[in-house]
């Protein structure tokens, strides 16, 4: 029997205090890690420094005591491990190397090689089994194909996935042989993560919401299965959450059709709705603003409360429909805790 709180929402137990944690709960809003980002020099070098990259994955874990940790790492790495370059523009974001034509695409690396890079990554993983609390889950992580293909296609994150969009207009074959490339190694990836310790992983799909149709169908839905399928099939009982970010209606039997154990969902779904179309299926997270993270009072209480109270008839993990902001107040976070535990 699982004993931690969140293995047990993730196994289909209704809790009477949802489990919580939060996307992005190491970052720039807590002092303690911008300290260890600027005593690693930057982000990419504290993605791929074991000992520091653990200490911020700690952080929030030794001030709120969330329920669970998850790995700091970024989705970003998976293109870099495949041979783009990549670098931070302090400001304004990723920058990769474009990929626009096939021959891009076939000169990526293997597979097989992309542990030469992640290898990091994996060690921070075991560090983290080794001295997190007893009673907090390790969850692994990776971004969906579309998602990470948006960014390696555009060189960088575009507010409406345009450049993504168009390659699979104008030359479908290069852009299928690129999501087929970045479903082999998210699966390879994620595979390595568990078997260094995660416990649960979870897929970002962050801009599936610009999907529709037989798009979403075939570029979230299907690599989803297909990643899922592969890490059920060797290792049966790891819980993996899906995040189809912005999949509105189709949130609608994503779990069921992907296999996924939990779907994550972002704060544009109403959650009475989410509760009897979405919940009906198995386990929920989600799905607080947050921007509430920033604004606090009274409207964070009972923010909190209504989401709580609306999955309250089935299996939940309280968290936030999207990452933590930079300006975010690190005492809302605890008065969200607070509100949902008291
Ligand atoms: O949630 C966590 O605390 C774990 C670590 C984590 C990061 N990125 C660290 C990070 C996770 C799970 C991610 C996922 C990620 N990265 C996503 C999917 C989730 C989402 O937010 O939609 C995406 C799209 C990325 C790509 C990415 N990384 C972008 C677009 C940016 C720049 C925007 C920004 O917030 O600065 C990043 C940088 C990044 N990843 C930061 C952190 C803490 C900030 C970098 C810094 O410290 O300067």
């Amino acid at each position: 029997m699982a004993e931690k709180t969140i293995l047990r929402a993730l196994a289909g137990e209704t809790l009477p205090t949802p489990p919580i944690w939060m996307m992005r709960q190491a970052g720039r809003y807590l002092p303690e890690y911008k300290a260890t980002r600027a005593q690693a020099g930057d982000f990419l070098s504290l993605c791929y420094n074991p000992d520091l990259a653990a200490e911020v994955t700690l952080q929030p874990i030794r001030r709120f005591g969330f329920d669970a940790a998850i790995l700091f790492a970024d989705i970003l790495l998976v293109p870099q491990a495949l041979g783009a370059d990549l670098w931070f523009v302090t400001g304004e974001g990723p920058r990769l190397s474009t990929i626009t034509a096939r021959d891009q695409v076939d000169a990526l690396r293997s597979t097989d090689a992309i542990h030469d890079t992640l290898n990091p990554v994996y060690e921070t993983v075991r560090i983290l089994a080794r001295e997190l609390p007893s009673e907090t889950t390790l969850i692994g992580f990776a971004g969906a194909p579309w998602t990470v293909a948006t960014y390696m296609i555009a060189g960088r994150g575009t507010p409406d996935q345009g450049p993504a969009h168009a390659l699979k207009d104008e030359d479908r074959e290069t852009f299928e042989a690129l999501l087929a490339r970045i479903t082999d190694a998210t699966i390879e990836y994620l595979s390595a993560q568990i078997e260094a310790g995660a416990e649960v992983v979870k897929l970002f799909d962050s801009w599936a919401g610009s999907l529709s149709g037989e798009d979403f169908r075939n570029y979230a839905l299907e690599p989803a299965k297909q990643i899922i399928a592969a890490l059920k099939a060797r290792h049966p009982n790891v819980p993996i959450i899906a995040f189809p970010r912005g999949a509105k209606e189709a949130y609608i039997g994503f779990a069921n059709e992907t296999n996924a154990d939990c779907v994550a969902l972002d704060q544009f779904t109403d959650a009475d709705w989410a509760a009897e179309h979405v919940q009906k299926d198995g386990c929920v997270q989600g799905n607080l603003s947050p921007e509430h993270m920033v604004t606090g009072g009274q409207a964070l209480i009972d923010e909190v409360r209504r989401i709580k109270a609306a999955f309250s008839g089935g299996p939940h993990i309280f968290n936030l429909g999207h990452g933590i902001t930079p300006d975010a107040d690190p005492d809302n976070v605890a008065l969200m805790i607070e509100t949902l535990r008291r």
